[in-house]
């Protein structure tokens, strides 16, 4: 079935070229038509043009008139832990009255309560609560989320979470990636050692086994897994197929991005606290930077030095973090807007940053990120008069007119 959506007053991220990041000045270009209108067939996009040259909708095609509203591809979501059981609304009363992160990690919150809590739950329970997380998104605009293991910490539990990944990827239209991220803190009962060597040797090949993720991830950070460490497991992890995609320089310079480097990771995400050999580290590789406004935001960290890296001429990609302990949410266009007002991104690079630039953090850049012919139909409708710049400026005003994801308006 064909849709054929018209009146669009600008149809924005049209790339032809099929481009699979952009870096640098590239950040600051988006392909646009104004007055125009976009073909849908099936769940792919085919073609756009001018409104003066539409084609004549035949009797079986969906008109939908876009009322003179913006469109744009859909938010590309590379980096969320959005499997976990209840919430922890205890900790955010903590932070209030002053604890910081590490603090309520070192009393045995943040992520080793959120494994207590996912281990007393039920597969079909933990489903049930993260698709209400993928919903919510989804109704947010989301097409492609990327989403980690990490709150399990024993190998069951590990696999329990990405059997869950599994169920979600099988039952909704947003793209979705798995990634293993067992080294996400050290599981209750093990030394260091022992759970360095439980994730390389009994959780990888496990995983790997069942062909449960596509990435593998390490907390690589001050209190969590060294440089050391995190090189043992990419290693392992390459050994098993699975590309790296890691956490570094959210709480320290901690060597991550360079050992992510090495590895030649899809992204290292976080970024927080970077100097400039960092931005040095990751200069001719193909790994993506990618920060997390939503977490700097929550946990009162530095934002992520984004203009720096465009300036040197990396590319930058921002994702949402959504989890339970430093980022409760999985809206993008909050991220959107954080990464304008608070990393002084233009509203171009911020879109970019969130589209095309996270689709390739999470290796979907070839079906997601831009509206080119052969992608997903996935893309957004926003309100009439609602223009680009306004996304993020008046940025809690509901903006959405229609999501489509894989064409479908209806999931
Ligand atoms: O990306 N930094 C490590 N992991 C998550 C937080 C997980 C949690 O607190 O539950 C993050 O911020
Ligand atoms: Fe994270």
């Amino acid at each position: 079935m064909k849709r054929l959506i018209k009146n669009i007053a600008c149809l924005a991220g049209i790339d032809s070229d099929r481009k699979h990041c952009l870096r640098g000045s590239e950040m600051a270009t988006l392909n646009c038509i104004n007055d125009a209108w976009l073909l849908v067939d099936g769940d792919r996009f085919e073609s756009w043009g001018e409104m003066a040259s539409m084609p004549v909708p035949a009797d079986d095609w969906e008109v939908i008139d876009a009322q003179d509203g913006t469109v744009l591809p859909s938010w590309c979501d590379s980096h969320t832990h959005i499997v976990y059981a209840g919430s922890r609304e205890g900790e955010f009363v903590d932070k209030i009255r002053g604890l910081s992160y590490a603090e309520i990690a070192r009393r045995g919150g943040g992520i080793l309560n959120s494994a207590d809590r996912l281990h007393e739950t039920s597969e079909d329970e933990l489903f049930a609560q993260t698709m209400e997380r993928v919903r919510e998104m989804m109704a947010m605009g989301t097409g492609a989320i990327e989403i980690k293991s990490g709150y399990g910490l024993r190998t069951e539990d590990e696999l329990k979470m990405l059997r869950v990944i599994r169920r979600v990827r099988e039952s909704v239209p947003a793209e979705i990636r798995a990634t293993f991220l067992g080294a996400h803190a050290i599981g209750r009962g093990y030394s260091h050692e022992e759970y360095v060597r439980l994730v390389c040797e009994e959780m990888i090949p496990r995983v790997a086994a069942e062909g449960l993720a596509d990435y593998v991830d390490v907390f690589c950070d001050e209190g969590f897994f060294t440089v050391d460490d995190t090189d043992r497991i990419l290693t392992a992890g390459r050994a098993a197929g699975l590309r790296p995609k890691i956490h570094a320089n959210e709480l320290a310079v901690s060597g991550g991005v360079q050992v992510g480097v090495r590895h030649q990771a899809l992204s290292v995400d976080h970024l927080e606290r970077t100097t400039d050999a960092e931005i040095e580290a990751l200069l001719g590789s193909a790994t993506m930077p990618t920060m997390l406004p939503g977490s700097s935001f929550f946990l009162g960290l530095p934002y992520g030095r984004a203009k720096d890296y465009i300036s040197a001429g990396l590319g930058v990609a921002l994702a949402s973090d959504y989890n339970p302990g430093s980022s409760p949410s999985g809206d993008m266009r909050f991220v959107m807007a954080l990464g304008c007002i608070k990393m002084r991104l233009t509203p171009v690079q911020a879109l970019n940053a969130c589209t095309l630039n996270s689709a390739y953090a999470m290796g979907v850049a070839d079906t997601c990120g831009s509206i080119t012919p052969g992608k997903w139909a996935n893309l957004l409708i926003c309100r009439p008069g609602f223009n680009l710049t306004m996304i993020p400026y008046l940025h809690h005003t509901p903006f959405l007119r229609n999501v489509l994801l894989k064409g479908e308006y209806k999931w």
